[in-house]
């Protein structure tokens, strides 16, 4: 009863003031702001959660997958990965799926049952690559991690800063078990497969697939607008970002 009065007054609330009554009393990262009812209400945020997980619902299985094969120290990935995908996914993250594969040029042997790798930019960079495929594996949050680390002018140092930002509960310690251990192994083995197996074969970094498909066209397209690629992809509902509804950002807080 306590919860419906709040809801409906949370409501109201929101209907009065737009999007400008976020409650001071907000404990949620913004991340998990839509993840429950509680938070939702909790950070004034209810209406737009509603909202944005409806469009989700309507709009799943239709998603434009784009995946990238990249390696941690490669300038043109970096400048790919921080310019263009990671932009394009915040703006389009309910019509799209992304795929890290960090590997690239990389190369693999078998020894002692463990696999060892050799990166085209030494030691350093599979270090970034491992760090990053353990992220990918350990939270939700890996991609603005990523994005955070290869945006920094050195990507091995940053991520501890990075994850700090992003994903305080995650301690550093166990990235490195990750990094060190059979785990960290055996995922960057999985990349090695990923990136072996694609068809046709990559023959530089940042190699892009789209639903799976690689193409020189479609290379070009996602180099010089990922952003009118995915929103041309899409077959489902034109949403706002791609200039489909009439939705109106008109929002504004007035200084009063
Ligand atoms: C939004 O969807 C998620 C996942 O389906 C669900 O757990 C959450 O409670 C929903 N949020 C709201 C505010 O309805
Ligand atoms: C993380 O890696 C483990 C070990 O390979 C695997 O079982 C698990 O499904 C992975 N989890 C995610 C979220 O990728």
């Amino acid at each position: 009863m306590k919860a419906l009065l709040l809801l409906i007054l949370t409501v109201w609330l929101n209907s009065q003031y737009g999007g400008c009554s976020l409650s001071s009393s907000c404990s949620y990262p913004p991340s998990k702001w839509c993840s429950s009812l509680e938070s939702a209400i909790e950070c004034g945020v209810l209406k737009h959660c509603l909202q944005s997980n409806f469009t989700k619902s309507r709009q799943t299985g239709d998603s434009v997958e784009v995946a990238l094969y990249y390696e941690s120290l490669c300038p043109g990935c970096r400048l790919f990965l921080t310019e263009m995908l990671f932009p394009t996914w915040v703006l389009l993250k309910d019509i799209m799926t992304v795929t890290l594969v960090p590997y690239g040029n990389a190369q693999e042997k078998l020894h002692d049952q463990k696999y060892i790798f050799e990166c085209q930019h030494g030691e350093e960079e599979c270090f970034g690559n491992m760090i990053e495929t353990c992220l990918l594996n350990m939270t939700e949050m890996a991609f603005p991690i990523i994005a955070c680390m290869e945006s920094s002018s050195d990507v091995i140092k940053s991520a501890q800063g990075c994850i700090q930002v992003f994903s305080p509960q995650l301690r550093w310690d166990s990235i490195l078990t990750c990094v060190k251990g059979d785990v960290g192994n055996k995922l960057m083995h999985q990349n090695a497969l990923k990136t072996d197996a694609l068809n046709p074969p990559h023959d530089y970094v940042p190699w892009v697939t789209i639903n799976g498909e690689h193409s020189e066209d479609l290379q070009q397209k996602a180099m010089t607008s990922l952003f009118s690629l995915v929103c041309s992809m899409y077959k489902g509902p034109k949403i706002a970002a791609c200039g489909g509804s009439q939705k109106n950002y008109k929002n504004y807080c007035l200084n009063e």
